[in-house]
């Protein structure tokens, strides 16, 4: 198994699901380090059921991780299968995201040999997964530094425009504005009038609104030009508070590890089911086998109608 992309809380619990599943399948585990790159450079270690102890409440990867550009390549996509050739390796588990189910679908092609990936990104912008390991995580660690801001913005009578990650999706913005209760959430896939916000927010002290919180994910534009604009246009101090990689770490939250503990169980089924080139998904409560060619080429879609509701209630 390899972690890949960037890193997810969560991604331990469910390397130590796939080992331990694996194990009691009668199957030999093993790790790949610093993730494709460490792939292309033969870096293997075995794994049993100790060397996965203690994790299941830590953050980060033991297997470590990396964005590793070579894997596009024919001669690292070649490296790769020399690896899993020499090392005897019949199966690879890709957890991490959708960059990394590409390059899955490449090592696949290249090296013949069967591939299943597990949804592990706080993105969540996984198609055929309605959640992936790590997200919930990374949502709670923005709630409850939003929540923090709230309590300064109140006392402050200020604006806080709070950037959360995601890439260029909106599905941790979203979350976090909804659970957060605030006044207005910026996400790339809804453009919204700022003119319009700036007037809100000068007309809101004649509402009694003091303290408004705006999410704003991190692919919908300059956030620091966002904050001056909407001080310049409404007259409000509005401050700018980047959450950035915080999200990414910190212990998982409950529902993240037991994603990961289904995930992985379910991966190492997908592979000795004869599954040759998939991702478990998630549908529901369901988990579902969905093809790599469908996740990678597919757009998985935001709700706007949670979108609609989060701003309802926050006015
Ligand atoms: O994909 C996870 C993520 O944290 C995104 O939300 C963010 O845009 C990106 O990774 C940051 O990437 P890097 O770790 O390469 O700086």
């Amino acid at each position: 198994m390899v972690t890949s992309g960037g890193d997810a809380s969560g991604m331990n619990a469910t390397i130590r699901s796939v080992v331990r599943c694996a194990i009691d399948q009668g199957l030999d585990p093993v790790g790949i380090e610093r993730g494709y790159s460490g792939l292309i450079l033969n870096q293997v270690i075995p794994m049993n059921r100790r060397s996965v102890s203690g994790i299941i409440n830590q953050g980060g990867t033991i297997l470590k991780t990396t964005r590793c550009e070579e894997i596009k390549t024919k001669e690292g996509l070649e490296g790769a299968a020399r690896t899993l050739e020499s090392n005897a390796i019949d199966a690879l588990v890709v957890i991490g995201g959708d960059g990394s189910f590409r390059g899955a679908q490449d090592i696949r092609k290249t090296s013949g040999r069967p591939v299943v990936g597990i949804p592990a990104s706080i993105d969540n912008d996984v198609w055929g997964a309605d959640e992936t390991v790590g997200f919930d995580s990374a949502v709670n660690v923005a709630v409850r530094s939003t929540d923090n801001l709230r309590d300064t913005a109140y006392s402050h009578d200020r604006t806080f425009l709070v950037e959360v990650m995601g890439r260029v999706r909106g599905f941790i913005a979203l979350e976090v504005g909804l659970c957060t209760g605030a006044e207005y959430t910026l996400m790339p896939e809804v453009r919204e009038d700022l003119n319009k916000i700036a007037q809100d927010l000068r007309e809101s002290g004649h509402r009694g609104k003091k303290c408004i919180i705006i999410i704003v994910a991190e692919g919908y534009g300059d956030s620091r030009e966002i904050a001056s604009y909407l001080s310049q246009e409404s007259g409000i101090e509005t401050r700018l508070s980047v959450l950035g990689y915080i999200q990414r770490g910190g212990s998982p939250t409950a529902r993240s590890r037991r994603l990961a503990a289904t995930f992985g169980a379910s991966a190492i089924e997908a592979l000795l089911q004869g599954e040759e080139a998939s991702i478990v998904g998630l549908q529901g409560n369901e988990i579902k086998i969905v093809q790599l060619s469908e996740t990678i080429s597919r757009r998985k879609e935001i709700d706007l109608e949670l979108y609609r509701l989060s701003r309802n209630i926050s006015q």
